[in-house]
């Protein structure tokens, strides 16, 4: 099958487009799919590059696992012997590592039926960054009705999915993003928004319950002043805690204002309560992109920039 992958750490350049064997099942829990869509996320850009934390994991000086990708859409080929939420021909979208080639081999876990009024390119850009927005704001935050929530970098992938969702959740929110991106956000369910080209949110005068810095670009320090006594800033960056330990002790010193940490944990439950969401016109990706798989050099330029407009899809296979 082809699939898209790289053999050692850097710029979109070691990508490469190849023939692998396909994935077999490990196991009898697993699902065998045709990848039609993959979205392309900053997790990919991070392992791609090599950062310590991710080499960690995948390897000091190169890449033990090749294919980079973790969020799928497609249709179930084959399933293991304990499978029974799925059967051939499903169309079905979830988590998966190395979703940016032809198959994939996934445990059942991670999967979802697709929402039947979303196509596969739509499906594919909702795990990682829906899930990511949805833990940080219904479980970290417990966004209540009528609380006022902040979303830093409301324009991309999390922030997006974020914004819809502090909105459904019942809080009044206040987006953040540029100039350009100002109107669609808006769109989105904003009660207010802020060009932080223009002015830093941090100067209004205004107290928010919940700071949600979606794309990782503040520091709990210097949203201090804008939390209510009760307040919690959460960052999504991955390796916030390497880059700001200071802050996180005084957090953990603090008996208000807090600090946290959020890593999403891919699950099938959320995954549903995404779906349905979608179903019920609650909740809408938006794509600003859709590469080629053999563009994907292109589609990593695009996230490396940091201006994506919701999200970026990857073309795999037709249906
Ligand atoms: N913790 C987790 O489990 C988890 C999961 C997913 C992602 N993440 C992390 O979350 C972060 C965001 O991911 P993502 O997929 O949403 O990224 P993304 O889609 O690449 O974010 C791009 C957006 O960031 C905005 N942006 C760039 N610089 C900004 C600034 N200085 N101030 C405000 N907005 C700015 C851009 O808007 P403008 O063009 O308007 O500036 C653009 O819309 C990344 O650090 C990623 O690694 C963590």
């Amino acid at each position: 099958m082809k699939a898209a992958i790289y053999r050692s750490y850097g710029a979109p350049e070691v990508l490469e487009i190849t023939d692998v064997e396909l994935p077999t099942f490990k196991d009898d829990d697993r699902v065998l799919i045709r990848v039609h869509n993959a979205s392309v996320n900053q997790y990919d850009n991070l392992f791609r590059k090599g950062y310590l934390p991710t080499r960690l994991q995948n390897g000091l000086t190169k890449p033990k696992t090749l294919i980079l990708g973790i969020d799928v859409a497609g249709t179930v080929e084959a399933v293991g012997k304990n499978v029974q939420r799925f059967k051939v021909g499903d169309r079905v979208f979830g988590s998966c590592l190395g979703s940016h080639a032809e198959f994939v081999c996934p445990h059942q876990s991670g999967l979802c039926f697709m929402p039947k009024n979303a196509s596969f390119k739509e499906a594919a850009a909702i795990p990682c960054a829906a899930q990511t927005a949805l833990q940080a704001l219904r479980d970290i935050a417990q966004v209540k009705q009528g609380q006022k929530v902040l979303v830093y970098g409301a324009s991309g992938g999390v922030g997006h999915f974020a914004v819809q969702l502090a909105s459904y959740l019942g809080a009044e929110v206040t987006a953040v993003c540029s100039t350009s991106n100002l109107q669609w956000v808006k769109e989105l369910g904003a009660h207010e928004i802020i060009d932080y080209t223009k002015k830093d949110f941090a100067e209004n005068g205004k107290k928010y319950d919940v700071i949600l810095d979606a794309v990782g670009k503040r520091t709990f320090f210097s949203c201090l002043r804008s939390l209510t006594e009760t307040g919690v800033y959460i960052t999504e960056h991955a390796f916030y805690p390497m880059y700001h330990p200071l802050q996180l002790m005084v957090s953990s010193l603090r008996r208000h204002k807090k600090a946290k940490i959020h890593l999403a944990r891919p699950n099938d439950k959320d995954l549903d309560f995404l779906c349905t969401l979608v179903e019920e016109g609650k909740l809408k990706p938006v794509i600003e992109k859709c590469y080629p798989l053999d563009q994907i050099k292109e589609a990593h330029r695009h996230i490396d920039r940091g201006r994506t407009k919701g999200k970026i899809v990857l073309d795999i296979t037709s249906e």
